[in-house]
């Protein structure tokens, strides 16, 4: 912890209780900061006591009720903060009215939040966590990928991928918000995570990394969203927040991604470095040669931010947190002869829904 707070600033962080907000709620604190962490029912130990445990939480953190369905809903939380870091999302990727139920309350929620910054005249920087899907969903996959890039609208909506509904969300969400923060005032920044792994203290399984784990338990379905991956630590993704909120020259959108790799690299360090699992060697449909592709996090960069951790920490961390909590196998040398996955999937969908709707983050060419 670090031992000096500065002067006390009071922010907000939206979706407080998943794997990132969490995360940010904890360095904050640890810095100091007064936060409000708005969740949609406080009441439910089950998913905020990991929050109230914190250290300096009993003089530090409040817990505010929220909802993005609902208008009007962050105008008390907002109220008398400096700065808002916006995270929580909804990620019904099955919804059966993507439109009603992931669509319009990302984009209601955002706006409505930007109306609370609005109302409450105290909030200097409101922070939105977004998404990749807004930056490299297109047909066909550019080298490199950097923040004047924006995913096509008419190919997702045409393509209906799996996600398309999660992606669509955070489009039209960023640009109304970009919008509105022009006549509002507020200093917008959106930052724009690839998949973020590493370590957690919430209580359920975190979806990105269901992703990210899929090579060691064998969830083929995620395979194609880190085909041509891009990965963050979330401490490294949870410092660029707080970076990109204390510097006096943040604005505009900022990718925040550490590390470019295929699958197979993936795949190839996961085999080195824990010989105890079976990973495949090789992915049906994914070409071993195929090409990686690169988020440049160079406008971050050179604001003075530095990524901190390797691959290898980033996965290492979040392997410790699944095998500590019993989310994880200690090795699944069976599991490619059917025993052992059908296990470690229900297991990891047992604890991942736990929470309302919750789901992973899907990425492109998927
Ligand atoms: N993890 C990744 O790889 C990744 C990558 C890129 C971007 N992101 C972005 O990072 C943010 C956090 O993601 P995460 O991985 O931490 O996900 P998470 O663990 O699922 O957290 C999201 C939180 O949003 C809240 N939420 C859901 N629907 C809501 C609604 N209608 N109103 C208010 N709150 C709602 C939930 O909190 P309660 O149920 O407690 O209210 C949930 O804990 C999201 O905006 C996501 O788009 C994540």
């Amino acid at each position: 912890m670090s031992p000096a707070p500065p002067p006390a600033t009071t922010v907000c962080v939206t979706g407080a209780s998943g794997f990132i907000g969490s995360w940010l709620v904890m360095r904050l604190l640890e810095r100091g900061y007064i936060v409000r962490a708005t969740v949609r029912d406080p009441e439910n130990l089950k998913k905020v006591k990991h929050l109230t445990e914190l250290p300096r939480a009993d003089t530090n953190l409040t817990l505010w009720k929220a909802d993005m369905n609902t208008e009007g809903s962050y105008d008390e939380a907002v109220q008398g903060c400096i700065g808002v870091f916006h995270m929580a999302t909804p990620m019904d990727f099955e919804s059966d009215d993507p439109e009603n139920e992931v669509i319009k309350p990302t984009v209601d929620g955002m706006m409505s939040i930007m109306r609370s910054c609005a109302k409450a005249k105290t909030v200097k920087k409101l922070i939105f966590t977004n998404s990749a899907g807004t930056l490299n969903v297109e047909e066909h996959q550019k080298p490199v990928y950097d923040e004047t890039n924006w995913s096509d609208l008419d190919f997702i909506y045409s393509k209906k991928m799996t996600g398309w509904m999660y992606f669509v969300s955070k489009i039209l969400a960023e640009k109304a918000a970009m919008e509105a923060a022009k006549q509002d005032n507020i200093n917008f920044i959106s930052i724009i995570p690839p998949v973020v792994v590493g370590p957690f203290f919430m209580p359920t399984f975190p979806p990105s990394l269901i992703t990210a784990l899929s090579p060691i338990t064998g969830n083929d379905a995620h395979y194609s969203i880190i085909k041509q991956g891009q990965f963050v630590h979330v401490d490294d993704l949870c410092e660029a927040h707080i970076f990109l909120f204390e510097h006096p020259k943040a604005e505009g959108r900022y990718i925040c991604s550490s590390h470019d790799a295929t699958i197979y690299d993936i795949a190839d360090m996961l085999r080195e470095k824990w010989p105890e699992y079976h990973i495949p060697t090789q992915f049906e449909g994914i070409d071993k040669d195929i090409p990686v592709v690169r988020f440049s996090s160079k406008k971050l960069v050179e604001m003075g931010f530095s990524f901190k951790y390797s691959l290898e920490d980033m996965f290492r961390e979040a392997i410790d947190s699944c095998r500590e909590k019993g989310f994880l196998p200690f090795d699944t040398q069976i599991h490619n002869n059917g025993e052992n996955k059908e296990s470690i999937l229900s297991s990891q969908e047992k604890h991942s829904n736990i929470t309302d709707n919750q789901e992973k983050e899907l990425l492109p060419n998927s």
